[in-house]
């Protein structure tokens, strides 16, 4: 993989958003700070000595929600020993805490052009903001010790070409990785489909990454992006 590294930049996703007809396919962009750093719903993603960083996908994009899963399955795999597990899609959460976000973000012209999956990890942040604290941890919080981002972002980068590589538009292998990891299960969700605001309990993630939520008027299928979840972290 391309690498590309800035002290400091407006964001890693905005950066291949704006120079992806340039460059290769699998382009990595990481960063020390971002000053405009975006996380999804049109929040800001603050940071505090983390890690930051965006891969292009040009090839392979025939279903490309399926991106958020295979990296969120390359982060089970890189922080295994933390015990991670996904809130699908999106997050990933170690000790009932956010530790990860996933700012899955595409270019499409008259076809799609580029996916960019952008990732933010909390690493040495130790004082979150009020609104966030009962909710984010970062590694070095739960390890208790400082984490060496250099080589964390090398682990991810030789896993996500390993997966990537691995990938043919078939998401089982990856499904049931999550499933066995997944934060969701049978928890009850808060959740806007439709302009409408509904709840139910998660039971399952289906073949098609589709999560599968029993409301009391019977089985909905949610896609990433058309529900937002509210309220599910203790
Ligand atoms: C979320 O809302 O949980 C997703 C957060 C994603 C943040 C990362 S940090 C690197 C990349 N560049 C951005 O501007 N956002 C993503």
């Amino acid at each position: 993989m391309k690498h590309i590294h800035f002290e400091e930049i407006p964001s890693t996703n905005l950066y291949l958003k704006e120079n992806y007809e340039s460059l290769d396919n699998l382009t990595i962009v990481s960063c020390d700070h971002q000053t405009n750093g975006r996380g999804r719903l049109g929040r800001s993603w603050i940071d505090n000595d983390d890690l930051l960083f965006s891969i292009l996908i040009k090839e392979k994009l025939d279903n490309p929600t399926n991106y958020s899963l295979l990296i969120a399955n390359t982060l089970l795999k890189v922080l295994s020993k933390y015990n991670p597990l996904v809130k699908w899609p999106n997050d990933i959460i170690i000790n009932d805490k956010k530790v990860a976000g996933i700012l899955l973000e595409g270019v499409t012209k008259d076809k799609i052009e580029c996916i960019i999956i952008g990732v933010g990890i909390n690493i040495n942040s130790k004082i979150f903001p009020d609104n966030l604290v009962f909710k984010a941890t970062s590694l070095s919080l739960i390890s208790n010790s400082n984490i060496n981002k250099n080589k964390l972002l090398g682990e991810i980068m030789d896993q996500f070409l390993e997966d990537y590589n691995n990938y043919n538009n078939d998401i089982t292998d990856i499904l049931s990785n999550i499933k066995n990891n997944f934060y969701l299960s049978n928890k009850e969700v808060n959740f806007v489909y439709n302009n409408k605001k509904l709840n139910g309990i998660v039971k399952d993630i289906d073949k098609d990454g589709k999560l599968v939520v029993e409301t009391k008027t019977g089985i909905l299928k949610l896609q990433s992006g058309e529900v937002t979840l509210q309220n599910i972290y203790k």
